[in-house]
């Protein structure tokens, strides 16, 4: 019954409460449960917090949400210096965990409690996480806009750090693209992947984060320039999302007759990018009344695997036109199996095989053709598919999807992950006990209940009157 699957999922989350000096601080990524777990699995991860935070907010509980922003925020004085480098102060950590020790004799010793936090200096592959930060400043806002607290954005630390994350994300690099260029692996998709350059999920972040850090930040002489920046940026980028990253049958028409070469100021085709370059299974997959924005971008080069979370999060921060949402919604539709299949939701579509996959993940045996990164169906992404389903006027969608994550997911024992092309295999390697996959599926609940609940990500792009803001004075 649903609500007996409710109410395990709430335990899950109760049982994944990690405290520090007696206050809650997080949740770990997965609880204990005697299989193949990973050792950061017991960490706080910022981006599996996230729907974690929002059911507690949900719920009425922000302090562990207040609590987890300051102590991510205090971490940032661990970053470790290396020998001729440094990494930028504004990163935050992809995750941190407490560990105790115990001094004295035992039972009447003295416990000691240490946060140690890892900038992807402890992760596989050594990720630096880029979407943490972004993450974080998008949390501060939602916790700001629904709690009403405007005490905690105008602390001098709070302020300094949405300071040092627009400085980082806005620093002139070599490229002319409002775009973010980030290295393989820097988000959810955290190994290689063949998605360094400018991913979907990073730009859509990157836009969420400007709008709701134009929106925190106290505007005052030293920082108005830098306000004005970020919001320019915001409106740059979300137009060069849906001029260049959006593909419907139209777009792919005029791609497919591109001319290619083109000099100088006029182009059209100003990537350059190869009509040739288009896969095979996009031009039967796409639909004729179907669009999504392609998964990456950049010179001559087009990815147009379809990432879920990046898609749906542009519903969701309005970086898609209304017109565009609904049509990527009938994408959906149309391509249920694929995208959704026997759980929801599908990562990314299609999978990489053979060589590709060879080239690409550099033979990653995780990472195979339909599993875990490579177009596994991750749980998690419930919650935003149902969102954005509700958003577009699309609760029938909504109650597919919860219907599909009904019937397997509480029964399964939370796992973090699906295999196969439908997602009907319980992920080769995936933890039981994700703790994601359970509040990802309250979460998702929760939209489809009660569609107030969406004003949690209504998030404005456009500069507000001077002095104005979420801070307070
Ligand atoms: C894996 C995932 C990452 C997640 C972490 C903890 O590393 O790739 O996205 O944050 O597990 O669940």
């Amino acid at each position: 019954m649903q609500s007996d699957a409710i109410e395990s999922a709430y335990a899950l989350l109760e049982r994944s409460v990690m405290h520090y000096r007696g206050e809650p601080v997080g949740t770990v990524a997965a609880v204990a449960s005697g299989d193949l777990a990973a050792e950061n699995y017991h960490d706080c991860f910022v981006r599996d917090f996230i729907p974690s935070a929002l059911v507690f907010l949900a719920d009425g509980k922000p302090d562990i949400v207040r609590n987890f922003l300051r102590t991510v925020l205090q971490l940032r004085s661990q970053h470790q210096r290396i020998h001729g480098h440094q990494l930028e102060p504004a990163v935050l950590p992809a995750s941190f965990r407490v560990q105790r020790h115990h001094h004295g004799k035992k039972g009447d010793g003295q416990r000691h409690e240490q946060i140690r936090a890892d900038f992807g200096d402890h992760a596989i592959g050594r990720v630096a996480p880029v979407d943490a930060m972004m993450w974080w400043v998008v949390l501060l806002g939602i916790y700001c806009r629904h709690t009403g607290d405007r005490a905690l954005a105008a602390e001098q630390d709070v302020q300094r750090a949405l300071r040092g994350v627009l400085e980082l994300s806005l620093r002139e690099g070599f490229e002319v693209f409002p775009t973010l260029l980030v290295p393989d692996g820097a988000f959810m998709i955290d190994r290689r992947m063949g998605v360094y350059g400018h991913p979907l999920e990073i730009q859509c972040l990157f836009y969420g984060m400007l709008v709701s850090a134009v929106e925190l930040l106290r505007d005052t002489p030293d920082v108005h320039e830098l306000i004005e920046l970020a919001d320019k940026r915001a409106s740059m980028l979300r137009n060069y999302l849906q001029l260049f990253y959006w593909l419907d049958h139209e777009r792919l028409n005029e791609i497919h007759r591109y001319r290619t070469e083109e000099f100088g100021s006029g182009s059209i085709n100003m990537l350059n990018i190869y009509p040739e370059s288009i896969p095979e299974w996009v031009i039967d997959w796409l639909p004729q009344r179907g669009g999504y924005l392609v998964g990456n971008l950049g010179p001559g080069r087009m990815d147009f695997r379809f990432f879920a979370l990046g898609n749906l999060l542009a519903i969701l921060f309005d970086i898609t036109s209304p017109q565009e949402a609904q049509t990527l919604m009938r994408l959906y539709q149309e391509r249920w199996d694929d995208l959704v299949g026997n759980m929801p939701a599908k990562l990314v579509f299609p999978a990489v095989v053979a060589k590709e996959w060879q080239f690409m993940t550099g033979s990653d045996p995780k990472n195979v053709a339909w599993s875990y990164h490579n177009g596994g169906n991750w749980p998690v992404l419930l919650w935003p598919l149902v969102a954005a389903a509700m958003k577009t006027g699309r609760g029938d969608l909504a109650q597919l999807a919860l219907d599909v994550a009904d019937h397997a997911l509480p029964q399964d024992g939370w796992p973090e992950y699906y295999d196969g092309r439908r997602g009907n295999l319980i992920g080769r390697r995936a933890h039981l006990n994700q703790v994601w996959s359970a509040t990802g599926y309250i979460l998702g609940h929760k939209l489809a209940e009660d569609e107030t609940l969406l004003d949690l990500f209504r998030i404005e792009e456009g500069r507000r009157e001077p002095g104005a803001g979420l801070a307070a004075d």
